[in-house]
């Protein structure tokens, strides 16, 4: 986890080499999204509880998996308490949640899961799905940290970088657990370009984090 700690101080390519993404964001998005801060703070919220969500859902499907009730239960409530702070933020700023905005960025990711397939490489599906978002959501946390002008969010964002950096770590390890070293890289790897697909297809806007 400690070298995560470092991610601030790397460049771009190796913090995506580190967590893997195959094609940087955009450089705009975070100049775009500064301007929408509005915008980003309420599609962050629902990124935050749709990670809840997930972790919870998860939870529930695999009761019977120990060390992943174990890794997820508190993961739930951490991402619980990002949601907290990111409501803190739009408060402070006299700001309003609203509605949830459609995630065209985790609909186009299901896209990628496999059907079928046992019980075992379906949740493998399921958590290198998170992993994914994990991974590209600290490296959006990074950019806001390192170049949004608010000192406020930008401690807030490379705090939550961090965090979601170990999250990713979990959802790796857990799935490696369960299907194995070799299967788990190969289709991670498979993960990543279909990935990067999507991130290159997506319109840059600034009122999404994704
Ligand atoms: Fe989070
Ligand atoms: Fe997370």
């Amino acid at each position: 986890m400690n070298s995560w700690l470092y991610l601030c101080g790397m460049s771009e390519k190796f913090t995506n080499h580190m967590l893997g993404l195959q094609l940087p964001t955009d450089p705009r998005w975070v100049n775009i999204a500064q301007m929408n801060i509005e915008d980003i703070l309420v599609d962050h919220a629902y990124c935050e509880q749709k990670a809840a969500s997930s972790c919870i859902s998860l939870i529930v499907q695999y009761p019977d998996k120990k060390d992943l009730v174990d890794m997820m239960t508190p993961v739930v409530a951490e991402e619980w308490s990002h949601f907290e702070r990111v409501i803190e933020q739009l408060n402070k700023r006299g700001m309003k949640l609203g509605k949830q905005r459609k995630d065209e960025y985790v609909i186009r990711l299901q896209g990628i899961l496999k059907k079928g397939g046992g019980r075992e490489e379906q949740l493998v599906e399921k958590l290198l799905m998170n992993a994914l978002i994990e991974a590209r959501s600290c490296e959006r946390f990074k950019m806001l940290h390192l170049h949004i002008e608010d000192g406020e969010l930008k401690k807030f964002y490379y705090e939550l970088m961090v965090s979601e950096a170990g999250h990713y770590k979990n959802f790796l390890s857990l799935a490696k657990s369960y299907m194995g070293e070799e299967y788990v890289s190969k289709r991670w790897k498979e993960f990543l370009v279909e990935e990067a697909k999507i991130i290159e297809s997506l319109e840059v806007r600034g009122d999404r984090m994704h």
